[in-house]
């Protein structure tokens, strides 16, 4: 176990290049089981999460062999359809081997995902698109088990009570794809992630067209190919960037990401003040001074991202002035609003909102991450504090961020990793 230990004060100044998107890269690899051919994903990140999915697939008996940062799978011969209880308690993207499984296979056991600190985060929608596309799905001893002879075109609407659903879009598109005839998705959700997994999937000879909008097509195929495919840049690590030249008054160009993909998020830090400038694939963000107030609330893409809540909140902690942060998509994502406060930030959350009175400076603490966004918001904090932070379990960043430390120092923030001592 490590801990982070992070000397604040550094305006941070300089480039920093943004790795492929985790949330892009997980749907992607589960899809490689659609295929008996070879799919060769280049640019992975060096996540913990990209190598739990990689060894969920290889557990199943599909052959995965890296190559720097490319991995080659083929999933040929006898694959097991089950994806058990002791990797998907560690990562619940695992769940996204039921779309393909079922598709390809005409089974799918895989483990309920659990609870999870952010929220209750059900999978109704994700069983509504597998039975909706005829497969016969029953939940036992904590198990989800779709079975289906031939999995058959439909209308689905997969809208929920907080709105679309990413996971749920992605694995029924990649059920879909080898259904008998058409299966129209309403209600899908338009993240760039979706656009980037139909972009995959096309590439393999699939059928999907709309994605990107509320309504995606797919016209079911009778079998699909390999590919090479390089998945898009990871925009929730380029906004953590943004945010970290803002809290310590830096100025940065974050390289090899997508401002496209980051709208709602660069109208936030204008309207705290930043001067930020655009090319098609970097994003300079300058902060003179302390940031200003200003109100958040997430919301599904093209909204202002849940995933870059806390390290907003965190930024905000230290503006001039009183900002409202209203979180929209998971119940329970205040969690870092208790850790800031430990740090002198004086926030007050009722319910999906948080009051954020903005302070001068924050004070260094020993802090604990509860989550990924969450522990990235504490190294922002860290950052702009007086004195040096601790941050424990850091093993949450890891799950995300591809050396975070290193990349901040190279800025010239004082980030080091030490091992736990106790
Ligand atoms: C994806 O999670 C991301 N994870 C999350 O990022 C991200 O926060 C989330 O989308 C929203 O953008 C990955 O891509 C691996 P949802 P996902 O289904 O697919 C409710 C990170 O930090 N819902 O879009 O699980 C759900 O509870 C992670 O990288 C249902 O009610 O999110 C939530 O309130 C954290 N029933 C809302 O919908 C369902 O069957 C949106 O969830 C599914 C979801």
């Amino acid at each position: 176990m490590y801990r982070f230990l992070v000397s604040g004060g550094q305006p941070l100044r300089g480039a920093v290049q943004t790795a492929s998107a985790k949330n892009a890269v997980l749907p992607i690899l589960a899809a490689c089981l659609l295929t008996e051919e070879t799919c060769t994903i280049t640019n992975l990140p060096a996540l913990e999460d990209v190598n739990m999915m990689l060894q969920l697939l290889r557990s199943m008996g599909v052959a995965v062999e890296r190559q720097g940062r490319a991995a080659r799978i083929t999933a040929a011969g006898r694959v097991s359809t089950e994806a058990p209880y002791d990797i998907v308690r560690k990562m619940r993207a695992s769940y996204y081997v039921l779309g393909p499984l079922v598709a390809r296979f005409g089974r799918a056991k895989v483990s309920l995902p659990g609870g999870c600190a952010i929220g209750a985060r059900p999978v109704d929608l994700h069983l509504r698109g597998m039975s909706g596309l005829g497969a016969k799905v029953t939940i036992e001893h904590g198990y989800i088990d779709a079975r289906a002879k031939k999995l058959a075109g439909a209308a689905l609407m997969l809208e929920g009570a907080k709105g679309p659903s990413v996971g749920a879009t992605a694995n029924t598109m990649m059920a879909a794809v080898l259904a008998g005839g058409e299966t129209v998705i309403s209600g899908a959700a338009c993240e760039p992630e979706i656009v980037d997994l139909a972009d995959f999937l096309n590439c393999l000879g699939a059928k999907v067209s709309g994605a990107g909008t509320p309504e995606v097509r797919i016209k079911g195929v009778r079998r699909l190919s390999g590919a090479e495919y390089r998945p898009i840049p990871d925009r929730i690590e380029a906004g953590t960037f943004a945010a970290a030249a803002c809290i310590t008054c830096g100025d940065v160009e974050i390289r090899l990401c997508r401002p496209d993909h980051l709208t709602a998020v660069i109208d936030v830090l204008r309207r705290a003040g930043a001067r930020v400038e655009t090319t098609r694939s970097s994003m300079r963000v300058c902060c003179k001074g302390r940031a200003k107030a200003c109100d958040i609330t997430t919301a599904p893409y093209p909204g202002f991202p849940t995933d870059l809540q806390a390290q907003f909140t965190a930024l905000l902690s230290t503006a001039a002035g009183t900002s409202v942060v209203t979180e929209n998509i998971f119940e329970g994502r205040f969690l870092h609003a208790m850790e800031l406060a430990r740090m002198g930030a004086r926030i007050d959350v009722k319910g999906s909102t948080a009051v954020v009175h903005g302070v001068e400076r924050l004070s260094s603490a020993q802090v604990m991450a509860s989550d990924l966004r969450a522990s990235a918001a504490l190294v922002l904090a860290g950052l702009a504090a007086e004195g040096t932070t601790e941050v424990l379990r850091v093993y949450h960043l890891d799950r995300g961020y591809e050396k975070l430390e290193r990349k901040l120092s190279k800025l010239g923030a004082k980030v080091e990793r030490v091992a736990d001592s106790t």
